[in-house]
């Protein structure tokens, strides 16, 4: 008889054929869109570093809620910038700051859409830093516990305004616990939480701190967020969300930390996200401006290989266009 032999080509010969047992299928259903929304403009401002974001006014992210709804995709996730900050973040929890009025105007237009809100303090704060903070010889601390009465306000005052997720990003210690019990004793105990769990200092956040108006003044992040050598801590801190409460736990960046994203999806089993940063983003749009990557063909493989490494959600600056390039 014959003997039977593994031929893998008989399997790609055709785009057909390799659709037909391709195992990852990225769908318009795995993206959300970042937006963000300014008190300051009633016109949208392009950012310098991200072509094709925009910050947005009051009517423009209704109008973009909409947009991204009628091309299929489920979910956005807001950001602010306030007229004002100070010291205290106050417009990060103001009953009629940016977020909150936002969030009850896309829910108005368009209530099926999952709103998820960014809980952190960094763009409301006069200094630019996550948290409350406090300096003394020269040198800045965030306080982590008088931060995570804020922050707690915060998620509080979105999911009064509407939100579905609240998603704190700042990495202060024990403040998924604190929200989920407050979101339950004020009633919101359908209220998610999407913690980014294992938030790495990086320095591809850069572009986005330009959209978000939101440098740090003084000092920088990595004493609150993630170093990039650690693994087997990404995952403690990941243990912990979890244990206190997060509903869906994030790895930030994404592709550079693939390897955690892995993990995190095979040790826990949690629906996990990847936010595709702002500098992830730029990068390819400048390469791409070049000449010297495909856009389309760049975000395409970048994006199943996050799912194929156990991305259940995929945060995206490109989740209007893949929405598009995924449908079929
Ligand atoms: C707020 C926050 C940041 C990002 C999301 N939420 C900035 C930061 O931590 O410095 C970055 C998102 C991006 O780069 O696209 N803390």
């Amino acid at each position: 008889m014959r003997k039977l032999v593994d031929r893998p080509r008989r399997l790609r010969r055709s785009p057909a054929l390799r659709n037909l047992v391709r195992e990852t299928k990225p769908s318009p259903h795995d993206f959300v869109l970042p937006l963000f929304v300014s008190e300051k403009i009633d016109q949208r401002r392009p950012i310098a570093s991200m072509p094709g974001v925009f910050q947005l006014s009051m009517q423009g992210i209704v109008d973009e809620a909409q947009r991204a709804r009628d091309v299929g995709l489920q979910a956005i996730l807001l950001f602010g910038i306030p007229e004002k900050k100070d010291e205290q973040a106050s417009g990060a929890y103001a009953e009629n700051g940016v977020v909150q009025k936002a969030l009850r105007a896309i829910k108005r237009k368009c209530p099926e859409i999952v709103a998820i809100t960014d809980v952190c303090l960094c763009e409301y704060m006069s200094h630019g830093h996550c948290g409350v903070t406090r300096i003394d010889d020269d040198h800045f601390h965030v306080l982590n516990d008088e931060t995570v009465d804020l922050l707690v306000k915060t998620a509080l005052s979105h999911a009064q305004a509407g939100a579905d997720l609240v998603a704190p990003s700042d990495m202060m210690d024990g403040r998924i616990g604190a929200i989920r019990e407050a979101l339950d004793a004020d009633g919101f105990d359908q209220t998610g939480i999407l913690s980014y769990a294992a938030k790495f200092a990086s320095v591809f956040y850069g572009p986005f701190r330009d959209a978000a108006e939101s440098p740090p003044q003084f000092g920088d992040r990595r004493s609150y967020q993630m170093d990039c050598a650690n693994a087997d801590e990404a995952l403690r801190e990941v243990a912990l969300d979890i244990e206190e409460g997060a509903d869906i736990v994030m790895v930030k960046p994404a592709l550079p930390y693939i390897d955690i994203l892995w993990r995190v999806r095979e040790r826990f089993g949690k629906p996990t996200a990847a936010y595709h940063v702002s500098g992830e983003y730029a990068m390819i749009k400048a390469a791409a401006e070049k000449g010297i990557v495909d856009e389309r063909a760049a975000v395409l493989e970048i994006m199943t290989s996050l799912k194929r490494a156990g991305a259940d959600i995929i945060i995206t600056y490109w989740a209007r266009e893949l929405a598009e390039w995924t449908r079929n």
